[in-house]
């Protein structure tokens, strides 16, 4: 790929063109050039000289992450030497488009620039199935669709097709992967766990890093720095309660919690991010032992470690000693959503770890280890020299109907067959009448699921562009078939087979814990209206997680589980009409009640066990 450099600094297109003047003239201009600008410098040397130089304001300010909602002025980048900055779920430019996005990133980055040692700025945000926030980008499905794929190579080309989209953005830093792995799923975050298996989610975590970061971590603007998340057992919260205690022994913990990051650390993976939840009782952001000793030190984990979003906060009411035991802990970079004026802000945290500092209970190496880390991931992607991307053809390239082709891919490899009675399945695409039921038929926001434009997302129109499943049913039949679509299921009349869409509304985060995981009546009601039209039925579940199913799978002739698979519909086409003999695996078991559920003890025999996927 050749990289075009739109907006590089005026130091990097005048250094050239002096350089050509005479040899001598190199030479000199060459002796001026501090180590750490000088890319033919390893990137140790680079790291000490630059360390070298630093004040301790400006170190504290590397180790600061910004939310751009808290940002009420972009000079305060300049101002406290902010070293990065995210977009939270919500926090995004007023005017929702690509272009919009790389405008408002580079601009943050050209105060960075203006800082004394001109210290690019490190952009992120939560890319977790495709470049999600971003109108117009292709939306993948959420990780328990790419667990049940079991395809390790696809969801590699689908991270590197979201790094494409976000390099045509400005950005270069996903909070992703995560690597929970689930076990509980009344936990509203199940859906962005591979599956309840270690081994699954592990391999799933090697090739989402090296589907972001390439091979390895690089100066090529398609390499994106991926941050493995949340360290570590946030799928094992008692009750799937989320950010909430998982209460177990080391030994199970390290089995089932710790190999995913062991393989992402494997694949190269340069930044993971604590999670909010607690190990027996002690919040994860002030552990010295799991932080420093099993990550930094039995793992070695070479790349830095960041909070979650405010997660510094809830170790104490106290905020300065909560930035102490996190900081000790071996954090190196927060992450905070607040801004001047505001309790716990970015400049509140930046005076107290400057106290703490002076008074002797953060030590000066602690800080240096941090600030070291932080910098040599900057070097190795290559931002002091290139720190503004915006290569027009990789912004013309996001949502192309190749990316999308992708997805499609992820899509139909997702979908699980759970029942295919009566030779029900395949659909001729000759059929005569077909009859769609269903709201979420027709719903590209219930299709995505959370964390799709906004945090919690919402049914309808997600205003980014797609194909609904009814779109793509009514594009994959023949032009003699009748399609009639009765989202409430009224009156269905001469149907040859009727096709039924329901599932869960979009949630994320704690929002969707749930004690309760019925499939909701209305669409328990809505199968059994279209069984008594006497055709078969086929039954298509949009959910994050299984769901107990009750009479809805009797009334069914065939049944399929197909999670949140984004914008591409016509991957479910693709497997209705026989275009794609299904392949999905259940990437967790499938409980018979909520209280087999509950109970998170599956011996009892699931409905359908891990594993579990029909073809015809
Ligand atoms: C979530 C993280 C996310 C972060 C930044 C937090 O609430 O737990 O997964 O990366 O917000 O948006």
């Amino acid at each position: 790929m050749t990289r075009k450099f739109l907006f590089r600094p005026l130091y990097l297109l005048i250094f050239p063109t002096i350089m050509a003047f005479t040899v001598s003239v190199d030479h000199a201009r060459a002796a001026e050039v501090p180590p750490y600008l000088n890319p033919h410098m390893p990137e140790d040397t680079r790291v000490r000289d630059l360390l070298s130089r630093m004040t301790l304001d400006e170190k504290i300010g590397q180790m600061a992450q910004a939310d751009s909602g808290a940002v009420a002025d972009p000079a305060d980048v300049q101002k406290y030497a902010l070293g990065a900055m995210l977009s939270g779920g919500n926090s995004k430019p007023l005017e929702n488009n690509p272009a919009a996005w790389l405008k408002m990133v580079n601009e943050y980055q050209s105060w960075a620039l203006k800082t004394r040692l001109k210290i690019p700025l490190l952009y992120g945000i939560d890319a977790v199935h495709g470049h999600n926030d971003v109108v117009g980008t292709v939306i993948f499905p959420h990780n328990i669709g790419q667990g049940a794929t079991r395809d390790a190579a696809l969801l590699e080309k689908a991270e590197h097709i979201t790094a494409l989209e976000m390099a045509g953005t400005g950005i270069r830093w996903s909070f992703a992967p995560c690597l929970a792995v689930a076990q509980d799923e009344r936990w509203g975050r199940t859906y962005e766990s591979f599956g309840q298996a270690p081994e699954l989610v592990s391999a799933m975590a090697a090739a989402a890093v090296k589907g972001f970061q390439g091979t390895q971590l690089s100066d090529r603007p398609d390499s994106i720095l991926a941050c493995a998340k949340h360290f570590v057992g946030d799928g094992g919260t008692l009750n799937g309660l989320d950010e909430g205690d998982t209460v177990c022994d080391e030994a199970t913990l390290r089995k089932l919690f710790l190999p995913p990051y062991r393989a992402a650390i494997r694949a190269g993976v340069e930044s993971i991010m604590v999670s909010y939840s607690s190990w027996n009782g002690d919040k994860m952001h002030g552990n010295k032992h799991l932080l420093t000793g099993v990550l930094k030190q039995e793992l070695g984990f070479k790349g830095f470690l960041v909070s979650d979003d405010a997660g510094i906060d809830q170790l104490s009411p106290d905020y300065k000693v909560a930035v102490e035991s996190a900081i000790n802990a071996g954090l190196d970079m927060a992450m905070i959503p607040r801004g001047p004026g505001q309790p716990n802000s970015y400049v509140v945290f930046i005076q107290d770890l400057k106290d703490l500092v002076a008074e002797g209970n953060v030590k000066p190496t602690r800080i240096n280890d941090a600030v070291s880390r932080i910098l040599r991931v900057k070097f190795e992607m290559g931002l002091f020299e290139h720190p503004y991307t915006g290569d027009p053809a990789l912004a013309a390239a996001i949502g192309s109907p190749a990316h999308r082709q992708v997805a499609r891919q992820c899509v139909r490899e997702s979908l699980v067959l759970l029942k295919n009675e009566r030779h029900t399945l395949p659909l001729s695409k000759k059929i005569k009448h077909l009859v769609v039921v269903g709201e979420a038929a027709d719903d590209l926001g219930i299709q995505c699921g959370g964390w799709t434009v906004d945090w919690q997302s919402r049914p309808g129109e997600v205003t980014t562009g797609g194909t609904t499943i009814l779109a793509a049913i009514r594009h994959a039949v023949s032009p003699e078939t009748q399609v009639t679509y009765s989202p409430g299921a009224n009156g269905i009349t001469n149907a040859d087979a009727v096709i039924a869409v329901v599932g869960e509304l979009p949630y994320a985060e704690w929002h969707g814990d749930a004690a309760s995981l019925g499939l909701d009546p209305g669409d328990a009601a809505l199968v059994e209206q279209a069984k008594s039209s006497g055709a078969p039925v086929t039954t298509i579940l949009l959910s994050g997680r299984p769901l107990i199913l009750g009479p809805a799978l009797d009334n069914s002739d065939a049944f399929i589980a197909a999670w949140l698979p984004g914008t591409e519909g016509q991957g479910v086409a693709d497997v209705l009409f026989g275009d794609y003999k299904p392949t999905g695996k259940l990437p967790r078991e499938w409980p018979r009640s909520m209280d087999q559920a509950a109970a998170n003890d599956m011996t009892g025999e699931p409905l359908f066990p891990f594993g579990f996927g029909l073809t015809f």
